[in-house]
């Protein structure tokens, strides 16, 4: 772990800090290996849900501009290329992820949070994808989800105009789920994770495939996958505790396979 990340794992939650307040946590290179890293070792691990972060006044401000300004066509593509890596990673993950805004969202930081499985914000965020303002574009995946996210009208007004949005304008275009005080927003995403974590972990891990692969497939074909899904949650021991649990009025006990 760099010092510009920090990691913490609880009881199955990962909480992975973005700190280098001192440039708004704007992502460079080595920022972004950090950070694909970081969700490369959780794979695997006993993580049941990761909620990403950023230290003092930003979740991240974006790609750091001052990397980027010289950059060579081949280079500002390779650098596109590491963003999208990183936001298929907390996108792919097989545990939920959470972005907790609680700051600057901008540009790639807008992008990294809606990578993730939803985003919660605090009253302080500020979220938008201004990189037409810098003649460059949205270069980590932010033309593709936030149409998805918040639907096309909303994703091309804000990504046209550049123009930056409150947390509770956000969370009225639904492009965050919740909007919290600053000080509650890190327990408030911690709380939703430990209910995650609370519940069948194949079971989650099965239901993230689907919402993620069923956008891109056909209805039919997306509900016989769902049908796939659920008789094979019937092979493991987590349906068996999970049904046994309920009919002996208590709490599962569920390990993951
Ligand atoms: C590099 C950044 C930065 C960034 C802030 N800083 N954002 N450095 N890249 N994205 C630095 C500032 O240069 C400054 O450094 C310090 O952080 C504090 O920022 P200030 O501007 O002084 O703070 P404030 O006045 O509060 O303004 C906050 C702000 C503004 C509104 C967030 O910093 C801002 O507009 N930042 C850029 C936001 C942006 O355009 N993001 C999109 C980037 S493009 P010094 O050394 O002066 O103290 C992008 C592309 C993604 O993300 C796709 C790539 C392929």
């Amino acid at each position: 772990m760099s010092d510009t990340l920090l990691q913490d794992v609880t009881d199955g939650i990962a909480v992975l800090t973005v700190n280098r307040p001192e440039a708004l946590n704007a992502m460079n290179v080595a920022l972004l290996q950090a950070l694909d890293a970081a969700l490369a070792a959780l794979e695997g691990s006993d993580v049941r849900a990761a909620i990403l972060t950023g230290t003092g006044k930003a979740f991240v401000a974006g790609a750091d501009i001052a990397a980027m300004a010289e950059m060579s066509v081949a280079d500002a593509q390779a650098f596109s290329v590491l963003g999208h890596r990183v936001a298929r990673r907390l996108e792919e993950a097989s545990f939920p992820t959470l972005a907790a805004v609680n700051g600057f969202a901008l540009g790639g930081g807008c992008e990294l949070a809606l990578a993730c499985d939803f985003i919660y914000a605090s009253e302080k965020a500020k979220l938008g994808l201004p990189e037409v303002g810098l003649g460059v574009l949205p270069g980590w995946g932010g033309t593709q989800r936030l149409p998805r996210r918040v639907g096309v009208g909303h994703a091309r007004e804000l990504i046209f105009s550049g123009r930056v949005i409150d947390a509770a304008e956000a969370q009225r275009i639904g492009l965050v789920n919740a909007v919290f005080a600053p000080d509650a927003l890190l327990d408030a995403a911690r709380a939703t994770a430990r209910e995650i974590a609370a519940k069948g972990p194949c079971a989650v891990r099965a239901t993230k495939r689907l919402l993620l692969e069923g956008p891109e497939q056909a209805l039919t074909e997306a509900n016989a996958a769902e049908v796939r899904a659920f008789g094979k949650l019937f092979g493991t021991a987590d349906q068996r505790e999970g049904m046994k649990a309920f009919l002996e009025k208590r709490a599962p006990r569920f390990e993951g396979r």
